[in-house]
């Protein structure tokens, strides 16, 4: 393990290739290298081609004499590895009964509204110990990385108080620094109304704002802000309060934007510059045009949409009208409880319409521009972090085509393969 790979004779190399978000027509263009070759040195990529030149430029028995790891990739399809960059993955409990009642017809804000809901793991978490939540969401991590995925963006929000809001922020800290996958954090203070700020929204906003957000840049806990843009939960202008806030104070913007009803949240997105909206699923024209414009990145969740029974996103409406769409599972355990990028990647073809290789893009580099971090990561190009996956098949086509089962054989995580099927499935986490 010292970072050092080499992976040819990849029936296809699909790099993704770009530093930034493709928006619209650019999403379909994979830049793939058939027969090709990658090379990492120390955890970066230092050399992409065709296997031909890859081996005409450096000689495999030297680099196996440094050390190197070669791996042969004949008929199978090297892609750089998943960023998942909407998920709430540390938290306690489970709401299973919540899910029943689901499928007996009770909406999840009908469930919110009485009392369920996020509110129910915020106090699952609140009593949750740093260990236990360290335990579970390496779990989950564990179960993320299967998939493929080699960074994830996780949000707090199942805490609404400073102390336990912080706490799951330094359990990520932790899981960042124990486990291989890196991870984008968030904080999403406004998640929920807490019972003690029914009708009192407004000071909830102050004592996120003045009480909490502060404790949490001061720690250098969060790269991001997020807040649950919603009916009956925080309104557009609650919303923008916080948002500003956030930024003035340095920290980069989210929203989860018109999942349940139009409010807005799109064009609010556009207008205060945020990285990403996610959700959307009923987001207005305008909203979406806004977004394009504005270059903020619509993170959609197709999980959460079928979960929830409600409609998809509009997917294709957004590309077609120039938008750069990311895909996120939005593991959760409310209103999607699932770490499956095959799922999402089914759910996204075949129902939101998106084309196979615009889904790769959207799971790749837009997904790393979700989290700010497209010049790092999101594809194979000399430079990026050398995060690699290998397909058990020929082509990325195999990935929809597979219904819902992982397609995933080996995960390269900064030049060191720490997931192989082939070996029995994690090999360093
Ligand atoms: O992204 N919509 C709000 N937040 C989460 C659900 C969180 C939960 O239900 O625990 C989401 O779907
Ligand atoms: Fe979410």
């Amino acid at each position: 393990m010292n970072g050092n790979i080499l992976i040819k004779n990849a029936s296809e190399l699909v790099t993704c290739s770009g530093f930034k978000a493709k928006a619209g027509k650019e999403m379909v263009d994979l830049h793939i290298i058939e027969d090709g070759a990658v090379l990492i040195e120390e955890g970066i990529i230092t050399a992409v081609g065709t296997t031909e030149k890859i081996l005409s430029e450096f000689d495999e028995s030297e680099l196996k004499e440094n050390g190197f790891d070669i791996i042969d990739a004949s008929n199978k399809a090297v892609l750089p590895g998943f960023v998942d960059p909407h998920t709430h993955f540390v938290f306690g409990g489970y709401r299973a009964e919540e899910f029943s009642w689901r499928l007996r017809g009770d909406s999840y804000m009908e469930i919110m509204e009485r009392g369920g809901g996020i509110v129910n793991t915020v106090a699952s978490t609140k009593k949750a110990t740093k260990d236990e939540l360290i335990e579970t969401g390496k779990k989950r991590l564990d179960s993320m990385l299967s998939f493929g995925v080699t960074t994830v963006e996780g949000k707090s929000g199942y805490g609404l108080d400073r102390v336990t809001e912080i706490k799951q922020l330094e359990v990520m800290k932790a899981l960042d620094n124990i486990h291989v996958i890196d991870i984008a954090k968030t904080f999403l203070g406004a998640h929920a109304v807490p019972k003690e700020y029914k009708g009192k929204e407004d000071i909830f906003i102050d004592y996120m704002v003045d009480d909490v957000m502060p404790g949490v840049v001061d720690r250098n806990l969060a790269e991001f802000c997020d807040i649950f843009c919603e009916k009956n939960v925080f309104s557009i202008q609650q919303s923008r309060r916080l948002l500003q806030k956030a930024k003035d104070m340095g920290l980069k913007l989210k929203i989860h934007a018109d999942e349940i009803v139009q409010l807005g949240g799109a064009e609010l997105a556009a207008e205060l510059g945020a990285v990403s909206a996610d959700h959307l699923l009923q987001a207005s024209d305008n909203g979406i045009h806004d977004m394009a414009r504005a270059g903020v990145v619509a993170t959609l969740l197709p999980g959460t949409a079928f979960s929830l029974k409600e409609p998809y996103a509009r997917g294709r409406f957004m590309i077609d009208n120039n938008c750069a769409v990311a895909l996120a599972t939005d593991l959760n355990p409310g209103s999607c409880f699932t770490e499956s990028i095959p799922l999402v990647f089914s759910l996204a073809t075949l129902y939101m319409n998106i084309a196979t290789e615009e889904a790769v893009t959207a799971l790749t580099i837009n997904s790393a521009a979700a989290i700010d971090r497209a010049n790092t990561i999101g594809s194979i190009d000399a430079g990026k972090m050398g995060d690699v996956i290998i397909l058990e098949f020929p082509s990325y086509k195999f990935i929809p085509y597979h219904v819902s089962v992982n397609t995933v054989e080996k995960v390269v995580k900064k030049g060191d393969l720490v997931f192989d099927k082939t070996q029995g499935g994690i090999i360093r986490c």
